[in-house]
């Protein structure tokens, strides 16, 4: 073997573990379990935006219920940013479901276990990944409405945000047929 030969073998042993640890680095943490997230940062923040508008039928009428001053938009705004930047946080990989022993039912026995979705997930990751993006997108829109102040647009995208949030969770957390 002539000597560069050698030089080159050695570099490249030298190299291989910094080639793979640079393969499984991520620079994000995940510490929160997607469970987490949903009760915590999708859940809340999404209701805010939901309850902000809502077309009320009385027996006088239709009332709608909406944000009026700029703040009151602003704020409206603020939530929907969340919800917005959130899908993201679900994209990362290496999240955890829930947390040890942690009951992902909350209707009976409809519900998945988490070690179930966790499964599925890593099988189907990339449907994951594009329902998390129809959330995205769907939230794209309601920022749209909201920019806008046009409350018939953002109850029609409030509409389809709960739509995307279905998509996941019947893929996921409840699905009728369970996946291969
Ligand atoms: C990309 C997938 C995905 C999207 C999009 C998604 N979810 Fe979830 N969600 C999950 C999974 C998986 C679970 C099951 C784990 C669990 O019980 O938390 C879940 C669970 C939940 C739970 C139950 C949390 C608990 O305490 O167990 C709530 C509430 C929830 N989601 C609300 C929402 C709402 C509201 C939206 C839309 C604004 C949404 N989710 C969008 C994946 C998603």
């Amino acid at each position: 073997m002539k000597k560069s030969a050698v030089i080159t073998i050695a570099i490249a042993g030298f190299m291989l573990p910094f080639a793979s640890q640079a393969k499984d680095a991520t620079p994000f943490k995940p510490t929160a379990t997607i469970q987490q997230i949903m009760s915590s940062i999708v859940d809340p923040n999404i209701d805010f935006v939901w309850n902000s508008v809502a077309t009320i039928s009385t027996k006088d009428g239709v009332e709608e219920k909406s944000p009026h001053t700029d703040e009151e938009w602003a704020e409206v705004k603020k939530h929907a940013l969340t919800v917005l930047e959130a899908s993201n946080l679900l994209i990362i990989d290496g999240r955890k479901v829930a947390e040890e022993g942690a009951n992902t039912s909350s209707a009976g026995s409809t519900e998945l276990k988490s070690t179930d979705i966790q499964k599925l997930i890593k099988t189907h990751k990339s449907e994951f990944n594009q329902r998390a993006l129809g959330l995205h997108e769907a939230m794209q829109l309601v920022v749209k409405a909201i920019d806008k102040k046009d409350t018939e647009e953002l109850i029609r995208t409030g509409g389809l945000v709960d739509r995307a949030c279905e998509n996941c969770h019947l893929q996921f957390w409840y699905p009728i047929h369970k996946s291969k």
